[in-house]
């Protein structure tokens, strides 16, 4: 028998990533989210996400000159934001900043632990101070973000905190590797994490993005293409169609399992680790 002819790769190359779904329904009013990273890529459309559904927005990154503009952005859609600098390795800045979000936005129920680094990508070229980078934003970084909210989300006995790990983080390879080291460390933080957090009725969950067409992801595209002496366009159409499901992942796929994890229908689910990623983390 014939197998069907698999579809064409529909988004390849387009720049970062469109919103082009629809979101699926949650209403959010009245709820705050607290988002790092929010200032770019994935974490900005987490924040327009959570605004379209109602709820505030607390945006923290380091590059306060991008931060500034998505909580903007979320006042636009009619939403209360505050744009906060902060380094995520700096465990008494972002606390001093998750108190301050508190202050103005009156408290804080979800949080996404979602800044990130790439840092090396050739094995040879990794020096020790590459792996605390990396290390330093993605795992420290994450637990310094949840823990500074952790007691808060412990007192009012509700919430949901989401980190944003990588299929990285399952996938060996023989590139970025203390980026697969830190996601696979984030992914075992939100298991323990969800133990610390069952009896206080708040979820832990790590969202494991695809291939999605960001700053970070075009950045690393366009020095691996001109490594091999490529374009970048040629580039991305061999990773889609390496892509089981030969799609990149897009910002809306990403905010819409963030919009079902935060709402009720999600209240069971915790300690998981979910990729709507076209099956690049079970591939091998
Ligand atoms: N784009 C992808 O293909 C992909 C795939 C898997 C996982 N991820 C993960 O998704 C998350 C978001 O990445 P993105 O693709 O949107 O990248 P991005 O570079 O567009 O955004 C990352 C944001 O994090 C901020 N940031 C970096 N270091 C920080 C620090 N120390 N403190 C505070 N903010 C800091 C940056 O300023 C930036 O605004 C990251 O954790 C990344 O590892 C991305």
């Amino acid at each position: 028998m014939r197998l069907p002819t698999p579809g064409t790769v529909l988004n390849q190359h387009r720049g970062e990533s469109p919103n082009t779904m629809a979101d699926i329904h949650v209403d959010l009013a009245g709820k705050v989210a607290l988002i790092t990273g929010g200032g770019s890529g994935i974490g900005r459309g987490f924040a327009l996400a959570m605004a379209r559904a109602g709820a505030g927005v607390a945006v923290l990154d380091i590059d306060g000159d991008a931060a500034q503009p998505v909580a903007a952005e979320v006042e636009a859609l009619g939403q209360p934001a505050v744009a906060h600098r902060v380094d995520v390795t700096d465990a008494a800045a972002i606390q001093a900043a998750v108190n301050a979000s508190i202050a103005t936005l009156g408290h804080i129920d979800f949080v996404f632990a979602n800044a990130g680094v790439l840092g090396p990508t050739d094995f040879l070229e990794i020096s020790p101070i590459d792996w605390d980078g990396v290390l330093d934003v993605n795992v420290k970084g994450v637990a310094h973000t949840c823990r500074a909210v952790v007691p808060h989300l412990m007192e009012r006995r509700a919430g949901r905190i989401l980190i944003t790990a990588s299929y990285n983080g399952v996938r060996a390879g023989a590139h970025v590797i203390p980026y697969r080291v830190s996601k696979a460390a984030a992914i075992m933080y939100t298991r323990c994490l969800a133990m610390v957090m069952a009896p206080y009725d708040v979820t832990v969950n790590a969202i494991c993005p695809g291939v999605t067409l960001t700053p970070m992801q075009l950045a690393y595209a366009e020095a691996t293409a001109a490594e091999r002496g490529i374009a970048t366009a040629e580039y991305l159409a061999d990773r889609a169609a390496r892509i089981p499901m030969q799609h990149f992942t897009e910002i809306s796929d990403l905010s819409g399992l963030a919009l079902f994890l935060v709402s009720d229908s999600a209240r069971l689910i915790t300690g998981q680790a979910i990729a709507p990623d076209g099956g690049v983390m079970t591939s091998s």
